[in-house]
């Protein structure tokens, strides 16, 4: 008999291109879905149960079990650093991580201020460049920051760049490409090899068509 997986899923800007990524594999998955508040789906036809988290948490149920696989933004598992499988580059919701900042911003601090929501990957990034700097964690509209004057720069995910220009703001470093990955708890996968499996393979078969 097969075992029920529990799949962490991203709510927000990737859950729709995953919902359809899954459905492409030929998992039967309900309409209702999309447009629920509800944070938890059974589905035991396809064996599933869903939990539907935060993008940034995805990669927390999964290090401590309570999902056995999940969907995450790579952006998610550089700054989280979570203890999981990354087992598949899903190839779906591509953008990037940037510097970002004024057009004409002029540094004069020692060490200038740097608003993110990505603090970890930030501290990384300006330590290898061996930059000083100071490090404002806010949790969105981050490019609100140079506006106001709370930060010199930003580091945030561009996805078609309409943010930036909107806000009169200009890409000045790239730091990473970004993609969805499928990730697993390392437990679950000796536990549930099977499912797992069966799971990345009709995954794989549907990746980048
Ligand atoms: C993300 C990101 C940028 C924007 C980039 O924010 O933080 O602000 O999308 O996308 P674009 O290049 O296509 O404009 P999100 O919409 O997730 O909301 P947030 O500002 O609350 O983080």
């Amino acid at each position: 008999m097969s075992q029920i997986l529990t799949v962490a899923m991203p709510k927000g800007r990737i859950f729709d291109e995953a919902v359809q990524l899954l459905r492409k594999a030929g998992y039967q998955l309900p309409g209702e879905f999309q447009d629920s508040r509800k944070l938890i789906f059974d589905i035991p036809e396809e064996g599933f149960r869903f939990i539907l988290a935060k993008p940034m948490d995805v990669s927390t149920y999964v290090e401590h079990g309570v999902a056995d696989v999940g969907i995450a933004g790579k952006d998610v598992l550089l700054e989280e650093e979570r203890d999981v499988y990354e087992v598949l580059d899903l190839k779906i919701s591509p953008c990037h991580l940037a510097v970002a900042g004024l057009p004409d911003g002029v540094i004069k601090d020692v060490a200038p201020k740097v608003a993110t929501k990505y603090p970890n990957v930030a501290s990384k990034y300006f330590r290898e460049q061996g930059e000083q700097v100071e490090i404002i964690r806010l949790n969105g509209s981050i490019e609100l920051a140079p506006l106001i004057g709370l930060a010199e720069r930003i580091v945030d995910i561009v996805s078609t760049g309409r943010t930036l220009a909107e806000n009169g703001l200009v890409e000045l470093e790239h730091i990473a490409n970004i993609t969805s990955r499928f990730i697993v708890n390392p437990v679950s996968y000796r536990l549930k090899d099977r499912e797992i499996d069966e799971m990345v393979e009709r995954l794989k078969s549907v990746v980048g068509e």
